[in-house]
């Protein structure tokens, strides 16, 4: 059976004791580490930005999954590239020329990624499906870490892994937001690829469990 991607929050970590949080992601069966950024204007908070995606490039050996809440996403690409990004997700209500944004990210050497909010459906997407390297699904409306799932991104997925089976898209589908034991095996059935953890990570007793039981969560 296969196994899907886990990326651990670091929206969730201790920030006192990021060297430590991160070392635990380095030991673990992450796949990525995901690194939310938010600007307080495309979403009602303020996260970090490029100093501390410099402070985690040097001690994280895990790919690093950007994830930009900001407006006009196109003026911070080449910033976030070159801080280290392997995979940069833009989102599709921030990006009237998603076309363009979406091949520059792949010319930084990137790859690609388009995030949803939870109201934007998925047909937005069948003209650039080419472009796309990941389809990030907001399974909580964003902003914030520790929210509840919203269910209806079940039937979203299902809805999208036909689309891309149907246009012969190997994009991979990504879910964030509200993540946990309790739909990680509904979420892989419905078709995801990658689950992005904060809280259900992080705020675990045993947080190096916790990304095993996600890397493990497909039940026969
Ligand atoms: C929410 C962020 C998420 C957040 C997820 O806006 O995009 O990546 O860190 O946190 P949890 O898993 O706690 O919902
Ligand atoms: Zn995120």
């Amino acid at each position: 059976m296969t196994q899907p991607l886990i990326a651990p929050s670091l929206l969730a970590a201790d920030f006192a004791n990021l060297q430590r949080d991160l070392e635990l992601v380095n030991q673990s069966e992450a796949d990525y580490l995901h690194f939310d950024v938010m600007d307080g204007v495309f979403v009602p908070n303020i996260s970090f930005g490029f100093p501390l995606l410099e402070a985690v490039r040097k001690h994280c050996t895990k790919p690093v999954d950007v994830h930009l809440m900001i407006t006009d996403p196109d003026r911070y690409l080449d910033a976030f590239a070159n801080g280290g990004a392997s995979v940069i997700h833009v989102h599709y209500e921030a990006c009237p020329h998603l076309h363009r944004t979406l091949t520059r990210i792949r010319e930084l050497g990137c790859k690609a990624g388009v995030a949803l909010n939870p109201h934007t459906p998925i047909s937005g997407l069948v003209d650039v499906l080419e472009q796309i390297d990941v389809i990030l699904i907001m399974s909580v409306n964003p902003g914030f870490g520790g929210q509840s799932f919203i269910p209806h991104t079940l039937r979203k997925i299902a809805d999208l892994k036909q689309v891309l089976v149907a246009n012969q898209c190997p994009a991979l589908i990504e879910v964030d937001g509200g993540v946990s034991l309790a739909n990680a095996d509904a979420l892989l059935r419905a078709g995801t690829d990658m689950l992005v953890a904060g809280n259900s990570v992080f705020g675990a007793k045993d947080p190096l469990n916790a990304i095993y039981q996600l890397k493990n969560s497909r039940q026969p």
